[in-house]
């Protein structure tokens, strides 16, 4: 597969690692060698980048107490041992930063009710701040931000954006998707504001704008900044493609190189999320990229290379983002008939 060049960096293929938090840091939101075993595997298997998991721009914004983070120096040396590694390999180290919102201070997905189980301050959790007052689903009601709150959000954010420089990332991606604070502000199901952060789609446009300049300016200018953005919130009154297409022109002004695509998870409901179907979001990451003229990379749903190959071999996307199916299999990259044995790290040849 062709490499792909974004600003200064060039990465050796097309093949993707979605961000997939692991709720394996230490309480200092700093990796552990879970971390370096896990996503030092993909980068052996040939991924061209890993987008490291939802990491936090600060303690508040965790999704549980075992989230990464990066919102301090120690933090971001401690990741350093995961990015040389990931370079060494020839695989681009991204990382993907966080503010969590109403979905934040939630219990371990295998643990209790799981990501719909709150814990409170007084089992160790902490307040949340969302969009609007309104929870999510079972979990515990946020504090509306006020709009010290979106400037304290602007400026993590941008810290974060250079402990990652810092921590030796080559690539960040700003979570706005998934239900998560940006996504909330975006959101009409989601945003019941009435300043300047909420009403009309420009209102719920500003922080996230602000979010996406703040980064930009803030992340080194020869390397890339990412966004996940929501195509769809797939229910009535919600976020349309359209709506993502006006967003994504935005995102563009604002100096992001990529959207990397995904949809749905804004409120607690089965219709409100991606339907089961191949390659999901790749048809919507084709709209984008078509209205922004950014590139694009969908995740979702790509369960074989041949399906990867087919999206990218015509430029209709640039990247894909794979998940479950490199948590199934690590050398996944390297599946195809045609890889040559060159492909593989030499210790390994003579089994291929
Ligand atoms: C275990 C797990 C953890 C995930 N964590 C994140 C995350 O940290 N950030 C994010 O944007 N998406 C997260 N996702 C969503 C994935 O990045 C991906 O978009 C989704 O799984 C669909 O792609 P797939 O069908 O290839 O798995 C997670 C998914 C899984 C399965």
């Amino acid at each position: 597969m062709r490499p792909l060049r974004l600003r200064d960096v060039t990465v050796a293929n097309r093949v993707w690692m979605s961000p997939m938090a692991q709720y394996a840091a230490g309480a200092d939101g700093r990796p552990t060698d879970w971390h370096l075993v896990h996503y030092g595997a993909r980068a052996v298997g040939g991924v061209g980048l890993i987008m490291v998991e939802a990491t936090a721009v600060g303690p508040s914004y965790r999704t549980t107490s075992a989230d990464l983070g990066l919102w301090n120096e120690e933090q971001a040396v401690a990741h350093r041992r995961l990015t040389s590694f990931l370079a060494e390999r020839g695989t681009v180290p991204a990382v993907q930063l966080q503010a969590a919102g109403r979905k934040g201070s939630h219990q371990l997905p295998w643990e209790g009710a799981g990501q719909n189980g709150s814990v409170r301050g007084s089992a160790g959790g902490w307040e949340t701040t969302g969009a609007s007052a309104d929870p999510f689903g079972e979990l515990q009601a946020p504090r509306e931000a006020s709009g010290a709150d979106v400037d304290e959000v602007v400026e993590s954010f941008a810290h974060a954006a250079r402990m990652a420089d810092l921590a030796g990332y080559q690539a960040v991606e700003i979570q706005g998707a998934h239900g998560y604070l940006l996504h909330e502000f975006l959101s009409p199901l989601a945003n019941r504001r009435t300043d300047e952060y909420g009403g009309d789609p420009q209102g719920r446009m500003r922080m996230p704008l602000r979010v996406a300049r703040a980064v930009r300016e803030a992340f080194p200018a020869h390397e890339p900044v990412f966004f996940r953005i929501t195509a769809t919130d797939w229910i009535e009154g919600g976020l349309t493609l359209d709506d993502a297409a006006s967003f994504a022109k935005e995102l563009a002004a604002a100096g992001i190189d990529l959207l990397d695509v995904s949809s749905g998870l804004v409120v607690r409901d089965t219709q409100a999320r991606a339907p089961v179907r191949e390659a999901v979001h790749a048809g919507y990451a084709e709209a984008l990229k078509e209205a922004s003229g950014l590139a694009v990379a969908p995740t979702g749903q790509i369960g074989d290379l041949a399906l990867a190959d087919e999206l990218v071999a015509g430029d209709r996307v640039d990247a894909v983002m794979i998940g479950r199916a490199l948590l199934r299999d690590p050398y996944f990259a390297l599946r195809a008939p045609a890889t040559a044995p060159a492909a593989w790290p030499a210790p390994y040849r003579r089994a291929v």
